[in-house]
């Protein structure tokens, strides 16, 4: 398709009325990702569209129609295991925009989650809101800037055919949860707790890419288990549960526009 239609298509997407073709899904862990990369027959891209030299992977391929990317963003170089992270999450997200021009992205992963709220292992939550809760600057209008506070992309369609539980996300970039950052959590009134989503947000908002959070719970943060052990513990298992969530929401996605999820 020549670049001048393709931006058309794109702007007519932005605008709710074009169906949806490009899909970026963007997941931080490899374990989260290879299910979903085996469910969509989705393949690595040998001439990936990234600067040279870094170690993020895109697997793509069509699926129903629809072009479907789903982008890790790899192992560490220095340390080898995967590059989690609101720092990562943030320049794959910025560069897969710019390479890909996706309609929609999807965060996917995993998220520790409260069951004074509500949440279970296993449960996979369709974030409402995403905040961050280790920025905190105490000064008028940047404590605002810092949490970072965005209301998701609206699918009330989406969410009447899918049964996804609902809740406010709330990022920062620890596993474990400091005093500080559950007073912030509490604040965000958030249900779950991850550690790239309301980057993800962030970069996508710049460039008004409608994005959607699906966030399967590995740990219980108000539970009694160590949160490290419990979510290795978890990992795989409830990497399942987010892979059949994440299916069924792009199985919605085929012929319809942005205004009709
Ligand atoms: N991902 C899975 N569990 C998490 C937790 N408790 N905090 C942050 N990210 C997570």
């Amino acid at each position: 398709m020549a670049a001048i239609e393709r931006a058309a298509d794109q702007e007519e997407n932005v605008q709710g009325s074009g169906a949806i073709s490009t899909i970026v899904i963007i997941i931080a862990m490899q374990t989260e990702a290879l299910p979903l990369v085996n469910t969509f027959q989705l393949t690595e891209d040998p001439d990936s569209p990234f600067p040279k030299g870094v170690p993020w992977v895109r697997y793509h391929g069509t699926y129903k129609g629809l072009e479907i990317n789903i982008i890790w963003p790899g192992k560490d170089s220095l340390l080898g295991v995967d590059s989690v992270g609101t720092i990562s999450a943030s320049l794959v997200t910025y560069s897969s925009i710019q390479a890909l021009r996706p309609d929609l992205i999807i965060n996917a992963g995993t998220a520790g989650g409260f069951k004074a709220k509500g949440a279970s292992i296993a449960d996979v939550y369709l974030a409402s809101e995403v905040a961050f809760h280790d920025r905190r600057i105490p000064i008028p209008v940047f404590d605002q800037y810092g949490v970072g506070a965005r209301k998701t992309f609206s699918t009330p369609n989406l969410v009447r055919e899918i049964n996804l539980k609902i809740g406010k996300l709330s990022t920062g970039d620890s596993l474990d949860m400091s005093p500080h950052d559950e007073a912030s959590i509490m604040a965000n009134e958030a249900v779950i707790k991850d550690m790239e989503g309301a980057a993800v947000a962030y970069v996508a908002s710049l460039f008004s890419v409608p994005t959607i959070f699906l966030k399967a719970v590995t740990d219980i943060i108000d539970g009694d288990k160590p949160t490290a052990e419990e979510f290795l513990e978890n990992l795989a298992a409830v990497t399942a549960a987010l892979d059949q969530a994440v299916s069924q929401v792009v199985d919605f996605f085929p012929g319809r526009s942005l205004s009709e999820l």
